[in-house]
């Protein structure tokens, strides 16, 4: 069987006026409308609890949108045990009946829940309406047509040369256990995306998402059941994190792990699992996308209005909540003033509010903590030598978590703000001189602990081709000429080492990959 051939889904415009628009605001009046009470989805069960949990729009957190049912160890085991009990029937079924499924699931998305997820995302996790139709919708449907075309490519890979009298033969098994799907709170897209293209390869997964992603998150698994997934293939769970941490890596069945959160969490769950490894039958996959401190360097040769929106989209697109986002900016001291004048000019265009506003490019960053340690770096800022703030620097908690898109403009290169994940919209810039770019790449390379993406902004080839090279571990998308966010399924396979994670490429034949064992059988005539 072959596959349909993936092109990545259209993005809507929701031009003012359209019908895509007011089916959007539609799915935004009915989401804002009622209090929908979600449940844990375990095996064949839906389960709900008495402890229950309110989720509120960041952008409006008085506004009770739903609640969700807190679980406890009991629902990690008994997830796990409908993992394993689910396990033989799905690994046993043709590739192509797990492509179907998925298939639909992509197509349920481009069409009847478009708006549904759209809006659940807008609301959920206060992204605007353009971030939500490219990060959710369209990122989503091509994540699973995507992974399922590379399924494809994996199932009929080129066997191995087996002489005359032998026959030799690689199966692709899936792996020997449960896999735990752990997802973040800014992507709908990954929360799909990272159980599906597990258990797309006939693995079994127990899923947890970010507390702050269960309103789209939970709207995900009802379209993957939908589509006709069978119970306990995905079992969707809403622990605290340590409660799932002790089910589930102390589990001999536990095989692998699919992240993306913060190095910090990612590393104390490497460290748990290898204190654990005794215990498993097999060495567990681990597979983890974490932090980010993307840069976007200028050179002298830079255009100046394509380098300020570069700056301005990569840094405060989702209010900079994208472990891609920039977050350090080096410019060239001759387009300093030219960037600096554009920059100021459109950041002044921006208006700042709730999602279900259309004009807001900036909405609320995702819940207190996050507010809370951005308000500080900014306070900080304000008190440090040699930091000047030349854009924003204000910051509101009492509606909703609003923080100002702030520019800092820094004489250390090394100064906090240029080194350390902030997960926000404040920008640090410095200005190097142009007869330094050779050391401003020796910089950028050494204070890159994460190295997820990063960007270069020249018009001359030989400092292209030097920063092209010179960065080269120091991201693992690295752009030229444009912005360091915004990797397209199918076009540039996403991730990044260091401390950025384990670079397995979300989206691509890479990370399906790591969720078959293959097994070589020969056999004699
Ligand atoms: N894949 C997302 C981006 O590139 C994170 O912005």
């Amino acid at each position: 069987f072959n596959v349909p051939v993936p092109v990545n889904e259209p993005i809507l415009g929701y031009a003012p006026g359209s019908k895509e628009r007011e089916l959007l605001k539609a799915a935004l009046a009915e989401g804002r409308s009622k209090v929908t009470d979600i449940p844990m989805y375990i095996g064949d069960k839906e389960v709900f609890t008495d402890e229950k949990i309110n989720i509120t729009p960041p952008h409006d957190h008085q506004h009770v949108l739903a609640t969700f049912s807190r679980g406890s160890k009991t629902h990690v085991q008994q997830a796990i045990d409908a993992a394993l009990a689910a396990k033989a029937n799905w690994e046993n079924l043709a590739w192509e009946q797990r492509a179907a499924i998925f298939l639909k699931a992509a197509d349920l998305i481009a069409g009847p829940y478009r708006y549904k997820l759209n809006a659940a995302t807008m609301l959920g996790q206060s992204k605007n309406a353009f971030q939500a139709e490219i990060d959710s919708a369209c990122e989503l449907i091509d994540f699973l047509r995507f992974n399922v075309s590379y399924m494809t490519e994996i199932y009929k890979q080129q066997p191995p040369v087996s002489p005359r009298g032998s026959w030799n033969r690689v199966e692709q098994r899936p792996l020997e256990g449960f896999v735990f799907a752990l997802t973040p709170f800014n992507f709908t897209a990954i929360a799909g995306n990272l159980p599906s293209c597990v258990a797309m390869m006939g693995n079994v997964v127990v899923w947890k998402p970010a507390d702050t992603q269960i309103y789209a998150a939970s709207l995900i698994m009802q379209i993957f059941k939908e589509a006709g997934l069978p119970d306990g293939v995905i079992n969707l769970v809403y622990v605290k994190g340590p409660d799932a941490g002790d089910v589930i890596f102390s589990h001999p069945d536990f095989a692998g792990i699919h992240f993306t959160g913060s190095t910090g969490v990612f590393q104390d769950i490497w460290n748990t699992i290898g204190s654990n490894i005794h215990k498993y039958k097999t060495y567990p996959r681990i597979v983890g996308e974490t932090g980010g401190k993307d840069f976007i360097l200028v050179h002298g040769s830079a255009d100046a209005e394509v380098s300020s929106t570069a700056i301005l989209r990569g840094s405060f697109e989702y209010q900079g909540q994208k472990c891609s986002a920039a977050s350090r900016v080096y410019i060239a001291k001759s387009k300093w003033p030219q960037i600096k004048e554009y920059l100021l000019r459109d950041l002044a265009t921006l208006k700042m509010g709730p999602t279900e506003d259309f004009t807001n490019f900036i909405n609320a960053v995702i819940d207190e903590k996050s507010f809370d340690k951005l308000a500080k770096y900014i306070d900080e800022a304000k008190k440090a030598k040699g930091v000047e703030i030349i854009a924003g620097g204000n910051y509101d908690k009492s509606k909703g978590y609003f923080i100002e898109p702030t520019v800092l403009v820094v004489d250390d290169p090394k100064y906090t703000t240029m080194c350390e994940e902030l997960f926000g919209p404040v920008l640090t810039v410095y200005v190097y001189d142009d007869k330094d770019f050779d050391k401003t790449l020796e910089i950028i390379d050494t204070t890159s602990i994460y190295a997820l993406t990063g960007a270069v902004i020249a018009k001359d080839r030989y400092a292209i081709d030097k920063a092209t090279h010179a960065l080269r571990n120091a991201a693992g998308n690295f752009y030229i000429n444009d912005k360091c966010t915004g990797a397209v399924v199918g076009q540039q396979p996403f991730g990044g080492a260091r401390g950025s994670g384990t670079n397995d490429k979300a989206g691509s034949m890479i990370n399906l990959l790591r969720w078959v064992s293959p097994r070589t059988i020969k056999e004699t005539f």
